[in-house]
């Protein structure tokens, strides 16, 4: 082909499961227009998979298959490697290995990058290799590169996004259907979207491995997985999934990474996964089933979303292919000068801007008590919030089922520092009238 300025750019894959077949095909489906746009073909020469079976399924005779990942990492011809193991352990030593023997990587591996990024970024500048993880980050959408690259000019403010599909699709359905989460989960299951052991997704882990990369990205730290604050959705009540209905709300798990320097406060970045009340009128309260959608605030654009496929065989695939076409046009350019691994010059990463605790998160709430039907119990509970300097929003009060004594309040809040609400809930759960400890829900304007 007229187009070919090089030789061509030989990959090798690590593990053929849906992604890496998906990969497999996406690359040799679009290769004219892929090598349009490299100026040299990118092939895949070799894959590696403990199954074998499925690996010569795949390759079909275009690929040299072995069970042993190793001989692809140490192969002289390989260029860049392709990392689809998952998980930390293997992963990260076949990760290491290959930029070891100064190979590009190109990773799905949020869990990877989250915890162990650090040590592997660093690894790959000595090395002078890059290290490429579109595909890390809600799956297809091109999140990477857009907070990384797009909005380079921006001092970015706060990115808020729907990063896990599979808490997504259990939030539509419980608010659609009514359907308990357990209910809700059983059906992510048949459909594929959740894992056997969905315990990454639903309590939240997964989204937060995606979190603590884009805040990364976005102000310049250093990964810092162990201080994001992780809360899933396993407690979330359909009841309250009502009451925010009834409020204007939709309640979402958002990953929220925010920049913090208002004068007389802390100065750092809110790291944090929760479940949370979003405006029904927000474009993101109505991102459902198992899309994401990720929000991001710069001081220049302003407000940008973005949306898609966060995960599946091609979706992600787009975003590996993606980063194989980067590091193919990038592999002539000096390793100086390349785009840097986590947006900032690694030497600027700037471990004087801190994760801040959730103690200190400045963010309004939903906070649902059951009570006592008597004289009084609203003004004792309104009382402390007063005293506390929180005040209220919203009060939504349900008639006692008939028969019944008690109720549930649900209050919304203004903003406030966490460790007020913490004190304040503490003494409104010590209220005689107030019969069990107060479900809260945090809460984001968005605005
Ligand atoms: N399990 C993830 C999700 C996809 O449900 O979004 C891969 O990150």
């Amino acid at each position: 082909m007229g187009v070919e300025k090089f030789g061509p750019v030989r990959v090798g894959l690590l593990g053929v499961g849906t992604v890496g077949g998906g990969s497999f095909d996406v690359l040799a489906r679009n290769q004219a227009e892929i090598t349009r746009r490299v100026g040299r073909r990118i092939e895949i020469t070799r894959i590696a998979d403990l199954d074998t079976e499925r690996a010569e399924r795949v390759a079909a005779g275009r690929a040299q298959v072995t069970g042993d990942a190793y001989e692809v990492v140490r192969d002289p011809q390989i260029d860049i490697v392709i990392e689809l193991v998952g998980g930390y352990r293997i992963a990260k030593d076949l990760v290491l290995a290959a930029i070891d023997n100064g190979k590009h990587v190109v990773t799905a591996n949020k869990a990877l990058l989250a915890v162990h990024g650090n040590e592997i970024f660093e690894a790959a500048q000595r090395k002078g290799v890059m290290v490429a993880f579109e595909a890390a980050v809600a799956g297809g959408i091109p999140i990477v590169k857009a907070v990384r690259e797009g909005l380079s000019a921006n001092r970015i403010e706060w990115v808020a996004g729907i990063i896990n599909g599979t808490t997504n699709f259990i939030l539509s359905e419980m608010r659609d259907k009514g359907m308990s989460f357990d209910a809700a989960l059983a059906e992510a299951q048949r459909l594929g979207y959740a894992e056997a052991d969905p315990t990454f997704d639903i309590e939240g882990v997964d989204a937060a491995h995606k979190a603590t990369i884009l805040a990364s990205l976005a102000f310049g730290i250093p990964v810092s997985f162990d201080k994001c604050y992780v809360e899933g959705i396993t407690r979330l009540q359909a009841e309250d999934i009502r009451y925010a209905e009834q409020l204007g709300y939709r309640i979402k798990l958002l990953g929220i990474t925010r920049r913090r320097d208002e004068p007389g406060g802390p100065r750092g970045v809110e790291l944090r996964v929760h479940p949370t009340l979003i405006p029904a009128a927000r474009l993101i309260a109505n991102v459902e089933g198992a899309m994401n959608a990720v929000w991001v605030r710069g001081d220049a654009v302003g407000d940008t979303m973005y949306y898609g496929k966060g995960a599946g065989a091609e979706p992600t695939a787009s975003a590996v292919v993606a980063d194989l076409v980067d590091v193919a046009r990038m592999l002539t350019a000096d390793p100086d000068n390349r785009v840097p691994h986590l947006a900032f010059q690694t030497e600027s990463l700037a471990a004087d801007l801190p994760i801040l605790p959730i103690e200190d998160v400045h963010t309004a709430y939903y906070l649902r008590l059951r009570v006592a039907d008597e004289p009084g119990v609203l003004a004792d509970i309104t009382r402390i919030l007063a005293d506390a300097r929180i005040s209220i929003d919203a009060v939504l009060q349900r008639e006692p089922a008939r028969g019944e004594a008690e109720t549930d309040i649900v209050l919304l809040t203004h903003r406030t520092i966490e460790k007020q609400a913490n004190a304040a809930i503490a003494r409104i759960e010590a209220l005689p009238s107030v019969l069990t400890k107060v479900t809260r829900i945090r809460l984001e304007d968005l605005d």
